[in-house]
């Protein structure tokens, strides 16, 4: 069998070296994969959002099975063209992705299905947008550009200057471009974030091990927000009372509404969740495997990924029995000095013992082959995984990896999975 991964970053290396598992497969090509990949695949140059690329190399090498792993070419419509060229994919077609693509649909969906999510107007206009800001007068504020984002379009504001700022940021600036033609401004949550990866089918759906990301990018959940600087599995706050009023109040009701709007969703359903002091409440979904989740959730997959995702693509999940390890898994990311926000490329990467320590996996998100070895070449560049019988001991493999590795102005958070006391 021949697979194609469509993306090139950590969350596409898990998900080949879980695919590598089923000896069934001969080859996988990534588009456009990465350095790191490139010992795990064949990668071709052809970037995640080059549709058309996609499709006519799909139809070139003659593949059998495709994932589309990352949001933008899900959004934009991916899985509908190779589908059309009889390729049978694993991920959403574009109108289910949208479940994700705008958080205006989203939300409208939850509204009027009884998903608990926290309360929300929609503006299209700005005035009206700050207007509302205005007499509402309830601080923090949370204010998001309705499309995709690079994970940058939410805005947290604490008082009125902030929020005001936030509106014209997102809708006259245009930070997000077109993404910032609505938005959503919503009520403030607290409580702990559990990030829940299931596989569906559009009628059943089976859940992963639960999980948590620390998107913030210092340590003490401190400095911007980033795409992920670590993740562990599973989530310690979600227990098992938590996790049936979810597959009651949440999952099967939100893959049940999908169906009923006529866009049946078929791949991976991110459930972001807050556990509130008035029970869970859905934060964001997306129409994909988080990254770094995934890299810590695949690790501790039993059942053989191709597996479940041809049934998935075939409507028949229910006849798989998806297991999970019962240990945890813990993944530290190892980032360029200034990301998020402006960072250099092209350091060489030293990995030590790293790559050969029990349990240990070095996924990489942002590497690029040269001819005197690896070099860095983004924000984000290795997700270091362990795994292990608990929690604690997954943390403690993962560090002693990391430990091996560097580069120049590495940096990585010190506290992932500290949070769980
Ligand atoms: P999102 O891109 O929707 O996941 O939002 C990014 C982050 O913003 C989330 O992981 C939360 O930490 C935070 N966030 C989003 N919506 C809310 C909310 N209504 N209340 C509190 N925090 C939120
Ligand atoms: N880690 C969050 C995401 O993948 O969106």
């Amino acid at each position: 069998m021949k697979i194609m991964v469509v993306g090139g970053g950590g969350r596409e290396h898990a998900i080949i070296k879980a695919l590598r598992k089923n000896l069934e497969i001969t080859e996988i090509f990534a588009l456009p994969g990465n350095g790191g990949i490139a010992a795990d695949a064949i990668c071709a140059d052809i970037a995640a959002k080059d549709l058309s690329g996609i499709t006519a190399f799909a139809r070139e090498r003659k593949i059998d099975f495709a994932v589309v792993a990352p949001d933008d070419p899900l959004v934009l419509g991916a899985v509908d063209l190779l589908d059309a060229i009889g390729i049978p994919c694993f991920g959403p077609n574009q109108a289910a992705a949208a479940i994700e693509g705008s958080k205006v649909f989203s939300k409208n969906l939850m509204k009027k299905y009884g998903i608990p999510t926290a309360r929300f107007e929609v503006f299209r206009d700005p005035d009206k947008a700050v207007a509302y800001l205005k007499s509402e007068h309830m601080y923090p504020a949370v204010i998001k550009a309705d499309g995709l984002a690079l994970g940058k379009g939410v805005l947290i504001a604490e008082n009125e200057a902030e929020a005001v700022k936030a509106v014209h940021t997102i809708m006259t600036e245009k930070a997000f471009g077109e993404s910032g033609n609505q938005v959503v401004v919503e009520e403030f949550l607290t409580g702990p974030e559990v990030s829940v990866l299931s596989f569906t089918d559009g009628e059943t759906i089976v859940p992963m091990v639960s999980s948590m990301d620390h998107k913030r990018a210092f340590d003490h959940d401190r400095g911007p927000n980033t795409g992920g600087m670590g993740a562990i599995a599973p989530n310690p706050f979600y227990t098992e009372d938590i996790q049936k009023t979810c597959m009651e109040t949440i999952f099967l009701p939100t893959i049940q509404a999908m169906k009923a709007e006529g866009r049946p969703f078929k791949g991976c359903l991110y459930f972001g969740l807050m556990l509130t002091p008035d029970g869970p409440r859905v934060i964001e979904y997306n129409c994909r495997f988080g990254d770094p989740e995934a890299q810590v959730v695949l690790p501790l997959l039993k059942t053989d990924l191709l597996t479940i995702m041809q049934a998935v693509s075939q409507g028949k999940l229910n006849d798989v029995n998806v297991e999970f390890d019962s240990g945890a898994a813990c993944c530290v990311v190892a980032a360029s000095g200034g990301y998020p926000v402006k960072y250099e490329r092209g350091y060489p990467v030293s990995f030590g013992r790293a790559e050969y320590l029990p349990d240990v996996t070095v996924f990489h998100a942002g590497t690029k082959k040269t001819d005197s070895g690896l070099v860095t070449s983004g924000g984000r560049v290795l997700g270091v995984t362990a795994t292990g019988p608990d929690l604690p001991r997954a943390i403690e493999k993962a560090y002693a990896a990391m430990n091996e590795i560097s580069f120049k102005d590495m940096f990585y958070r010190w506290d992932i999975g500290g949070r769980c006391g």
